[in-house]
């Protein structure tokens, strides 16, 4: 072969590692944001990168969009490695075209998405677009319905995880909304209509991160599973979540060593439930103490935070954890709780993580608010999630276990495998305040003197329900454990149930209907 072949390629090759070029490249510096290749760089292990299409090119001639070609459409595609794990990664890149998203674009992301679950392996998204590529018309369009098909397709079959490292404007929004994760920098933002739309619309004034930020849908929305202060802690959180997770649906996670002792006793556990029933205490106080030690990878964080849900090792296995959060709203269930446990309840068994439940629940929340807005149609998600879901379920019930809280909660009832409680479980239809005034209105109504008569009553409930040994009588209660055996009785019971295989009645059906 001739030097000027392998010239040419060598040309090409520098031409793309320029993407948008020098001046495109500073300002994406000077906004305080990585540029693709260095994103990909401190994503993948050294040396692990194969890019794939690079020599891509879009094909629009209208809008002068001819002069305007570059090598890999403003994508970079590829297989590379994550702590020697082989992973898909797109990463898109502002500096050319603005990172938005053409036919060609759409197609390299399109056919990432297909060797992958070929292949089996996590998809990993960087997104910095300007959406939909104005000049293309319908072919963008074209471009991201195959895209967000795809998204669906792969579903519960591999990890799919994106980071927002700028804008993702308009329907690009999608494509990570029907990914697993999404983790946002405070550099980006996400909307459907931005700032001048929504003036237009409604009159309304808003800037970009008041619409669309990463606190805004870290807290309030729920869009947004992460946030990081930049591209950097984006980058080290996926290779840190990925280590939870199995590279794909017929796979188990992978195990790794934490050095922390699987027979480790905590006798502190003992003293963190406070002898007045309705005080609060912080539940990550008992899934630090029990898990291994700084494993803990909470997910959705400050979003519905009267529940819990992350990523934990113990032994170094992999658990998903779902908990209640006494110091808000009393752990009480609501909308958004709701809706954060059941999509991470079923992400852990299309992904053969075991679901590890800490219950402490007074309820679903009362009021019309969470009427009006659906709190029966969401809570009955998180059942339809533990009943669906196949992987070695545990339940500890620390302490109150009341009503559809209890049921819901991976509850024997909804096929948990083992429930535990410790001696502080209350277990009861409701409250003992509620009850009394509902079972004894008449006598109450009637009494002299009610006030002391509700105490006597209130005693006596307790006394029946607010313990775990009524419900342990009938056999939904496996075990009352003291709460210091909570951490090697939990792993020796996963070890157990590592041999699970469940097949539950399967009634001719295309899939069952989440009521969403
Ligand atoms: C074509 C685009 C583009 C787009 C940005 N660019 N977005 N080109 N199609 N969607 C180009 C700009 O023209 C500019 O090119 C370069 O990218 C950098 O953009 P700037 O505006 O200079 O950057 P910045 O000031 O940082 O602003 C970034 C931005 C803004 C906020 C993203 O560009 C913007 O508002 N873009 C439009 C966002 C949007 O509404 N997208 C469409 C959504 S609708 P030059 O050569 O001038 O430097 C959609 C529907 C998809 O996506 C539906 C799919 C289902």
């Amino acid at each position: 072969m001739s030097n000027s072949n392998f010239k040419k390629l060598e040309e090409l090759r520098q031409k793309c590692l320029l993407g948008g070029g020098p001046e495109r490249i500073a300002k994406q510096h000077a906004s305080g944001k990585l540029t693709a290749r260095e994103r990909l760089e401190l994503l993948l292990d050294e040396d692990s990168f194969i890019e794939l299409e690079e020599f891509v090119t879009h094909r629009c001639i209208d809008f002068d969009m001819s002069k305007r070609v570059y090598l890999g459409d403003g994508v970079i595609t590829g297989i590379g490695k994550i702590d020697g794990r082989t992973v898909a990664v797109y990463a898109q890149d502002f500096t050319v075209i603005g990172g938005s998203v053409g036919e060609m674009h759409a197609k390299k992301i399109s056919q990432l998405y297909d060797l992958a679950m070929k292949l089996g392996i996590p998809v990993i998204g960087l997104n910095d677009s300007g959406g939909a590529r104005i000049q293309e018309g319908v072919d963008s369009l074209k471009g991201y319905g195959e895209i967000f098909y795809r998204n669906v397709l792969a579903s519960g079959v591999i990890p799919q995880i994106v980071a927002i490292m700028g804008p993702c404007a308009g329907g690009a929004v999608y494509s990570p909304a029907l990914a697993d994760f999404i983790i946002m920098t405070q550099k980006s933002f996400m909307f459907i209509t931005g700032p001048k739309v929504v003036k237009a619309a409604t009159g309304e004034e808003v800037t970009f991160e008041e619409l669309g930020g990463a606190e805004i849908h870290t807290s309030y929305s729920g869009v947004a599973h992460f946030m990081t202060n930049d591209d950097k802690e984006a980058l080290l959180l996926i290779r840190r979540l990925l280590s939870y997770l199995p590279s794909n649906n017929m796979e188990d996670p992978p195990v790794i060593d934490t050095l922390d002792n699987p027979e480790r006793m905590d006798y502190e556990l003992d003293d963190i439930i406070p002898s007045d029933p309705s005080e609060p205490y912080d539940m990550h106080e008992i899934i630090h103490r029990v898990l291994d030690k700084g494993s803990f990878l909470e997910v959705h964080k400050d979003f519905a935070p009267n529940v819990i849900v992350g990523f934990g090792r113990l032994n170094g296995m992999s658990v998903g954890i779902v908990a209640n959060q006494p110091k808000v709203y009393a752990g009480a269930l609501d909308i958004n709780s709701s809706d954060k446990i059941a999509r991470f309840v079923l992400f852990c068994d299309a992904f053969n993580i075991p679901v590890i439940t800490f219950v402490d629940v007074p309820g679903f929340l009362p009021g019309t608010f969470q009427e009006h807005n659906g709190v029966i149609r969401h809570g009955a998600k998180i059942i339809y999630a533990y009943s669906l879901a196949t992987v070695p379920k545990i339940t500890v019930i620390v302490r109150k276990a009341y009503g559809g809280g209890y049921i819901a909660l991976g509850s024997k009832h909804l096929r948990a495998d083992l429930v535990f409680a410790w001696p502080s479980a209350e277990i009861a239809v409701m409250g003992p305040e509620g009850a009394v005034e509902i079972i004894y209105k008449k006598v109450l109504a009637s009494a002299e003197d009610p006030q002391e008569l509700v105490k006597k009553f209130v005693r006596e409930y307790r006394k029946k329900f607010a313990n775990p040994y009524f419900a342990a009588s009938r056999g939904y209660i496996d075990k009352v454990i003291m709460p210091h055996e909570t951490r090697p009785l939990l792993i020796r019971a996963l070890e157990a149930l590592s041999s699970k295989r469940e097949l539950q009645p399967k009634m001719p059906k295309k899939h069952s209907i989440m009521p969403v």
